[in-house]
């Protein structure tokens, strides 16, 4: 069985690590989490700033991150603390470690959701008029049972999988699933486009309307291209650490920040038509894509098979980016303390199911993890890699590994300047200029 802690296995095939870092960034993020936070920011002016930040902070970030964990060849606390010796940078790796278990706990909340339109999917629940679907997820969300029993399902899903190692458990499920995933948006997207009054969405998403921006608006966009493409808490590091030297990580970083932001801009494309063709509001709050998608599936042909199929698919997305978050804790706990995998997949098994079970229970706890990952952790996270790789490293080993795949690269100078000049500054102004203290 494929064992990180102790072989330090790698990824088979090239497509292996891309498929696998876009698994960990394609997830609910892109499909629940994206257009939420765009409803209830004001649509196309907050498309426009998050755009921004994937390209000015989301790839920089990235690739700093890939090559801080490919260099070091180690989890995210012991590659830090293995490039920079006698120096508390290992800190940021304690900043990821506790990203992911607050992430992984509002992320089974949902993924618990998603479980629950499987089923209902199966039986043939979810039609009716846009009311009854609405109704559907305000009673599922009232009772006091089942969002607390999928979601404890869905960490043990994900905790079965991490055992399985790293090739077994993430590359097989990736490769084939995630583009059926994308056909299915596409083919959501068609249907969305030719609902009565889908221009209206269409004009909320892409046409910004900029007296909507504030400080807190634009954390929003930045937070969300965080938490989107999985970066800033060590998720890509320990990724990097099993990707071979042959491999150019720039080009990685850019198609992986690529392929998210697509499909994370195609569900805008399905669910913001929807939105106004049924006469719903766009800035719902966490029920909108489960309040939305169902009535789509109504108004198509074969629509019982195609829901059926969307949320199994979205379900494994999720898998895709639990097991990543799961394997950053299992990763530290197994490296960094001697702790058996397995005992370690466990118990954080056991704390998060706590924790979830917390966000299930008030909507307050769980905002509030959602806030503190996304706005305050991650974006911290990222100025912290920045730095260490634009100051704390040296230049020349900074330069050699994004070289190593034996081309020298171009766009090394803008690169560095990005990651020493640009990048922290403009991450800490978003940042204190959204909590409102600058
Ligand atoms: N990027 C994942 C998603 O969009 C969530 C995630 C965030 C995963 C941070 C790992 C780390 O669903």
């Amino acid at each position: 069985m494929a064992n990180i802690g102790s072989s330090r296995d790698g990824f088979t095939s090239k497509f292996g690590v891309i498929a696998a870092a876009a698994g960990s960034a394609i997830g609910l993020g892109n499909i629940w989490r994206f257009p939420y936070i765009l409803g209830n920011n004001g649509g196309g002016a907050f498309l426009l700033m998050y755009l921004i930040f994937i390209i000015a902070f989301g790839v920089p970030v990235m690739t700093s991150e890939l090559l801080i964990g490919r260099k070091a060849q180690k989890n995210v606390f012991g590659a830090f603390k293995s490039l920079s010796p006698n120096r508390p940078w290992y800190l940021v790796g304690t900043m990821g470690v506790l990203a992911a278990f607050l992430i992984l706990s509002f992320y089974s909340v949902v993924a618990g959701w998603t479980l629950e339109y499987v089923y209902l999917a199966i039986t043939g629940s979810l039609s009716g008029t846009p009311d009854d679907i609405n109704n559907i997820f305000t009673s599922f969300m009232g009772d006091n049972f089942w969002p607390y029993l999928w979601t404890i399902i869905f960490l043990f899903m994900t905790a079965l999988i991490v055992l399985g190692g790293v090739k077994n458990g993430i590359e097989k499920y990736t490769k084939i699933l995630m583009p059926l995933l994308f056909v299915l948006i596409v083919i959501l997207d068609i249907k969305a486009l030719t609902l009565p009054g889908a221009g209206k969405g269409i004009e909320f998403l892409f046409n910004p309307d900029f007296s909507k921006i504030n400080g807190s608006v634009v954390l929003a966009a930045m937070g969300q291209a965080f938490f989107s493409l999985s970066i800033g808490m060590g998720v890509i590091a320990t990724y990097g650490s099993y990707i071979p030297k042959s491999q150019d990580l720039g080009k990685t970083a850019v198609s992986v920040s690529m392929t998210d932001t697509l499909i994370a801009v195609l569900a805008g494309v399905a669910i913001f038509p929807a939105v106004f063709a049924f006469g719903m509001e766009p800035g719902q709050g966490t029920g909108l894509v489960f309040k939305v998608l169902p009535n789509i599936f109504n108004q198509m042909t074969g629509g019982f098979i195609f829901s059926i199929m969307f949320f199994v698919l979205l379900t494994i997305a999720a898998l895709t980016s639990s097991i990543s978050l799961l394997e950053v804790i299992v990763a530290y706990l197994s490296e960094e303390f001697n702790m058996k995998r397995k005992h370690a997949i466990w118990s954080t098994t056991l704390v998060v199911s706590f924790l979830a079970v917390m966000c299930v229970y008030s909507d307050k706890v769980f905002n509030n993890f959602d806030f503190f990952s996304s706005s305050v952790l991650l974006p911290l996270g990222g100025v912290l890699i920045v730095l260490f790789v634009g100051y704390v490293m040296k230049r020349s080993g900074v330069k050699a590994e994004l070289e190593s795949h034996g081309k020298s690269i171009a766009w090394f100078n803008i690169f560095y300047f990005i990651v020493r000049y640009i990048a922290p500054v403009a991450i800490m102004f978003v940042f204190l200029h959204g909590i409102g203290l600058l």
